[in-house]
């Protein structure tokens, strides 16, 4: 047949909050051949509670690999060339599964799910001075409903199926990217139950600096060091996948692989991603450094197994492209997630209506799990379009909230803020964040920076080494940016209405 001849191909799942994706990279070019994208069920059983279904989460996977080498074969792209698969995934979502017979115990544990708030007040209450930070110095993370320890927590004491798996030693407890690899390689018969260290950084039983589980970390929150996965490098060969045969694995969280699809190798260097949330990270190099303004401390990555880890300050944003699909699932203002774009466009204002989507507690640089969402501002005036507006413009507050925190600790403002991620299609939201930062925005053409990473470092893992990580060695990337437009005094005005607003949102409970 005539095959096109296009050298070897790597691959990224990229199992996100909202969807999952499989893309396939040219590895010589960095273009995208092909990919496919399938929504993810989220289901709220309770008020706070985010829970999802492991096995449609693995199920979504294996239809966007199979979907997308169709579409590669029709377009006569031989699929063998791929070298090799890398994972990307949501963090801190938390799962346990029986290893004898591969069951998921119970639902996947959303990271924004609130269940744990009274627990981990309990935990803060105990500790010398009601200190959050407490197990920072360790973890780089504030103790909070976010990280994944609580949510085993929660799951060891109260679903029997778990306690018990853990007696019998069956019990094996992962983050997706684990799941996802574990069942990926044989599952049952044999899979590999391994993480990576940048997923591993997010469980808060992971020492930041050893680069390996605490023992005294495991102990605060009585986890069975036993059921743990293995951490190992970001950029390493795992394993083999079972069917259809592809080769290998390297997995990132999916923040630290837009760091790496955005190229951000050098200390300063920064992305925003807007997901489902919204994460701003900038790359301090070899060294982690503490935040004293509410950012977390993080392994960016550490690509290969002799390398040197690489750290970030972290700005985390729990809602972000959720705010637009609670405004299409829960208020029915919109059908779908573009008409948000064109419903506030037609107003461009917002009309004074400022809307803090708290529904996860306020994250950075907050850490406020009291907090809920607020609309305030209202006048007979105020019509959907306004809200959509108000929606939009949060992301926008909310991400400058994050970048004064990060120039604040670094000393170092940033002059123009590289982003991504399904939302920067949306053109007023970055013309409306150019505006509220008061610096220039810059997004690249191809936006599935995220899935680019995990493909990179599995490329230019040892044994695969199909995919080189100097950014000199890539072809030109195209990226088209944003300048702001209005003054500086409007934008500043603005903002500090948000934060009003803000401080109401917080009080709330009390
Ligand atoms: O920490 C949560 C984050 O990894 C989720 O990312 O892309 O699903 O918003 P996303």
């Amino acid at each position: 047949s005539n095959r096109i001849m296009l050298g070897p191909l790597v691959a990224a799942i990229d199992q996100g909050t909202s969807s999952t994706r499989f893309l396939v990279f040219n590895a010589k070019t960095a273009e995208l051949l092909s990919h496919h994208q399938v929504e993810i069920k989220q289901s709220f059983p309770k008020e706070g509670w985010v829970e999802e279904d492991p096995k449609e989460i693995l199920q979504s996977v294996y239809e966007c690999m199979d979907r997308t080498c169709e579409k590669l074969t029709q377009l006569n792209i031989d699929i063998s060339n791929i070298k090799a698969i890398g994972v990307t995934n949501q963090r801190e979502t938390t799962l346990v599964w029986d290893k004898e017979t591969g069951e998921p115990l119970y639902n996947a544990i959303v990271w924004l799910d609130l269940r744990t708030q009274s627990t981990v007040e309990r935990l803060i209450s105990k500790t010398p001075g009601r200190n959050k930070n407490h197990l920072k110095h360790k973890t780089g993370l504030p103790i909070s409903t976010y990280f994944s320890a609580v949510k085993l927590r929660w799951l060891l004491d109260n679903v029997d199926e778990v306690a018990e798996a853990v007696v019998t030693h069956r019990a094996m407890f992962g983050t997706v990217d684990s799941w996802l690899i574990w069942c990926l390689t044989g599952g049952k018969s044999g899979g590999v139950h391994c993480t990576d260290v940048t997923n591993a950084s997010r469980t808060m039983l992971f020492n930041i600096h050893t680069l390996d589980w605490d023992p005294e970390l495991c102990k605060y929150f009585d986890i069975p060091m036993e059921i743990l996965p293995k951490v190992r490098s970001s950029s390493e060969i795992y394993g083999l996948m079972v069917s259809p045969g592809f080769q290998t694995h390297k997995c990132l969280g999916d923040q630290s692989a837009a760091l790496v699809g955005q190229m951000c190798f050098q200390d300063g260097q920064a992305k925003n991603t807007y997901g489902t949330g919204c994460f701003l990270l900038r790359n301090t190099g070899a060294k982690p450094v503490m935040s004293d303004h509410g950012l977390l401390t993080t392994v960016a990555y550490k690509l290969g197994r002799d390398k040197p880890a690489c750290y970030a300050l972290e700005g985390s944003v729990a809602i972000a492209g959720a705010v637009v699909r609670w405004l299409k699932d829960n208020l029915g203002i919109i059908q779908t997630s573009t008409e948000l774009e064109k419903l506030a466009a037609s107003v461009g204002t917002s009309y004074g209506c400022y809307f803090v989507p708290a529904f996860s507690g306020l994250y950075a640089p907050y850490w406020e799990p009291s907090a809920r969402g607020i609309i305030c501002g209202l006048t007979q005036f105020t019509n959907r379009s306004h809200l959509a507006f108000a929606a939009l413009e949060a992301v926008c507050f909310q991400t400058r909230e994050i970048l004064d925190a990060m120039n604040q600790d670094s000393g170092i403002p940033l002059t123009q803020l590289q982003v991504d991620g399904g939302m920067t299609s949306n053109r007023l939201l970055m013309q409306l964040q150019a505006d509220i930062l008061c610096i220039p925005v810059v997004k690249p053409s191809m936006p599935e920076t995220t899935a680019l990473g995990a493909a990179m470092a599995a490329g230019a893992a040892e044994g695969v080494s199909v995919w080189s990580l100097r950014p000199e060695d890539l072809s030109e990337v195209t990226s088209e940016k944003f300048e702001p437009q209005i003054n500086p005094e409007e934008s500043e005005f603005r903002y500090a209405r948000w934060k009003k607003a803000v401080q109401r949102a917080m009080n709330w409970e009390t």
